[in-house]
């Protein structure tokens, strides 16, 4: 078991060669950057050339803070300059499209944050271009590399508990909203910024559902205008289901993020050790019971990275890994089209009270 384990453990270890290095400089210097990928790209041995945000004190400080040598004064200039090859790009989502085309349009590759698109014809639009002009694009939906994830995703693969018949996350949590003032208007919100991904990792272990039902609420006293509280079940033609439950306004001041993986011959269960106490948090759990190995009862496999920074580290190498070897990146933009789309079925769901299908 041990050596089983061991196994999935390389599989999911985060590095980036040095011959993967390019040109890469980043768009945006708030909190996700200065709290997750610079400090993921600091561990991983990985240089950042540069650096732009609107807030030019804000970006200062940041370079200083992370050796990056260059501060540009607009995204503009960063993009003029041919030493930088992969824009990283960490804006509010509403900003990111019309940064996207620009990146594009000036040959760079891209790694865009989650929602990249606020709307499938605009995620359609985008992927396209990056198809069109031959680059690389991805988008950060990081929780894939998240190891408590990615190790059961592994498992999985590997039959450990057979075909999926249930899939279930469930968070309850206190969220400060109030630190991001762009989210505070967004009619479109929970779903959008935050459990965005875990329907993209549901479509990573189960493909596309036949349909969602989604129903989502908001809480007296609340501060962003949008849903603050959602629940998506999901219903696949191979007869299995998931649920997607997640709360962010707790005041039962008891943080959880669970979840479980059913099989036909086995279940996975785990727990989002980030969300317990974000942004430090602590490891995941992750625990497995199989009929096939056999485990004789539940086993807990040691996770020894973490969400924030660790996974940040999975998804710019991955980008660095196409353009090297001409891979297609986990998280590429043709792919979170479709979490998109997933994403716009939940919000019609939603509204119309009505059971959304999803086409092929
Ligand atoms: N786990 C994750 O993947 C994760 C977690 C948090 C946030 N995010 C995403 O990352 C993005 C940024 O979130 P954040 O928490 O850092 O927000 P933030 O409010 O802390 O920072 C956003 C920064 O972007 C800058 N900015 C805004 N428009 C810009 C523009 N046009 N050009 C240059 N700079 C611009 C702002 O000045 C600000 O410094 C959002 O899209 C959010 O959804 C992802």
């Amino acid at each position: 078991m041990i050596d089983l384990f061991a196994e999935i453990s390389e599989e999911c270890r985060l590095a980036i060669p040095a011959a993967h290095h390019r040109g890469i400089a980043v768009i945006g210097a708030g909190g996700i950057v200065e709290g997750a990928h610079l400090p993921a790209y600091a561990r991983a041995g990985l240089p950042i050339m540069g650096i732009t945000d609107l807030d030019a004190a804000r970006a200062q400080r940041v370079a200083e803070a992370f050796g990056i040598p260059r501060v540009y004064g607009s995204v503009e200039h960063l993009l003029a300059d041919p030493a930088v090859e992969v824009v990283d790009i960490a804006v509010p989502a509403a900003a990111q499209p019309a940064i996207f085309r620009a990146a594009i349009a000036a040959g760079k590759h891209v790694l865009a944050q989650k929602p990249f698109a606020l709307d499938p014809e605009t995620a359609v639009e985008l992927s396209g271009r990056a198809a069109e002009a031959g680059l690389v694009a991805a988008v950060n939906q990081q929780m894939r590399y998240d190891e408590g994830i990615a190790a059961a995703h592994r498992m999985v693969e590997k039959g450990w508990i057979g075909a999926i018949t249930g899939f279930s996350i469930t968070v309850n949590l206190a969220t400060p909203w109030e630190l991001w003032p762009w989210a505070q208007p967004m009619e479109r919100l929970e779903v959008m910024v935050h459990s965005i991904h875990y329907h993209d990792v549901v479509r990573w272990f189960l493909g596309e559902p036949e349909s969602v039902y989604a129903v989502g609420g908001r809480t007296p006293g609340q501060i962003p205008v949008g849903e603050t509280r959602t629940a998506t079940t999901y219903r696949y033609a191979s007869g299995a289901i998931a649920v997607v439950h997640a709360n962010h306004v707790n005041r039962g001041e008891d943080n959880y993020a669970e979840f479980r993986i059913d099989g036909a011959d086995g279940a996975i269960r785990g727990t989002i050790g980030l969300l317990y106490d974000y942004p430090d948090g602590r490891t995941d759990t992750l625990e497995v019971r199989s009929r096939t190995l056999p485990t004789d009862g539940w086993v807990p496999y040691p996770v020894t990275q973490r969400w924030i920074p660790d996974a940040f580290i999975g998804t710019m190498g991955s980008v660095l890994d196409a353009i090297a070897t001409g891979s297609t990146p986990l998280t590429s933009v043709a792919d979170n089209v479709r979490t998109i789309d997933l994403i716009d079925a939940i919000y019609r769901s939603m509204n119309d009270n009505s059971v959304v299908g999803l086409s092929g």
